[in-house]
């Protein structure tokens, strides 16, 4: 029911020439959405390369803000004049490098919603957290948050990626099972909040590691409806194997 959804978070990473090739390379089939998150001062020219195919693009991060005296920032608007139509927030490097709250991670949810951009809410425990046993608690917390300040009719087209953080560039995947059981924790917890019938429109994403030999065990487990790939969308080879594992 779910469309499968595979992303891409390029991170600090591109260039002109190697963005361009990547594109040239990357041709997803019709059963699953594909989305590219490269660093925002090649939105435009990824926007461009791309017109046409299907492939979306998205941005990594957005301003809480609409506009005004925030030197650096990005409005959510300003994302969606250009023809971009994903953005991931919250994600974990966000938090920790640049001391993002979850409330400010939820307003930027909500400016991201309200511009009718399609919000990938990032959340997940770091290794010392789920040692502790607090794995649902910090979800929950991170959910909480953004369950506070948007309103159901944001929630419409929301993704939400599982990331847990010590999965996240290490090679040290979350196991099928594992990721299963959070991304269970999730939709239960989404039910809560909206409904049955909206808890069950949200894709769920996992993140961490993903890469062209597990992507296939982890797509199959019942909540889990795709990634949000790092490391391994930079290469278009390797990406194109993840979105062809995420095909039904
Ligand atoms: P890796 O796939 O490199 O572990 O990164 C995951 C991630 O943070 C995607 O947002």
């Amino acid at each position: 029911m779910r469309k499968p959804l595979v992303a891409g978070n390029w991170k600090l990473n591109g260039t002109l020439a190697s963005n361009r090739q990547w594109a040239s390379a990357v041709s997803p089939p019709p059963s699953v959405d594909v989305v590219v998150c490269p660093p925002a001062v090649y939105l435009p020219q990824m926007l461009d390369v791309l017109q046409g195919t299907q492939v979306l693009v998205g941005s990594q991060d957005a301003s809480e803000h609409g506009s005004g005296a925030f030197t650096g920032e990005i409005a959510a608007s300003m994302l969606d004049e250009l023809g971009v139509n994903y953005v991931i927030v919250g994600h974990s490097e966000r938090r920790s490098l640049f001391a993002e709250s979850d409330q400010r991670v939820a307003a930027k949810f909500t400016a991201v919603a309200q511009a009718q951009l399609t919000p990938i809410l990032c959340v997940g425990e770091t290794e010392e957290e789920r040692e502790a046993g607090q794995t649902e608690a910090v979800v929950q917390r991170q959910l909480s948050a953004v369950f506070d300040v948007a309103d159901k009719g944001l929630w419409q087209n929301a993704v939400i990626a599982y990331e847990p953080v010590w999965a996240i560039g290490t090679g040290r995947t979350a196991t099928p099972e594992m990721a299963q059981a959070v991304h269970k924790t999730i939709r239960d917890m989404l039910t809560e909040a909206l409904g049955e019938d909206s808890a069950q429109q949200v894709r769920l994403l996992y993140g961490g590691s993903v890469k062209p030999d597990n992507a296939k065990a982890l797509f199959e487990q019942n909540d889990i409806d795709g990634g949000l790939v790092g490391g391994a969308s930079l290469k278009a080879e390797d990406f194109m194997a993840i979105v062809a594992a995420a095909e039904e």
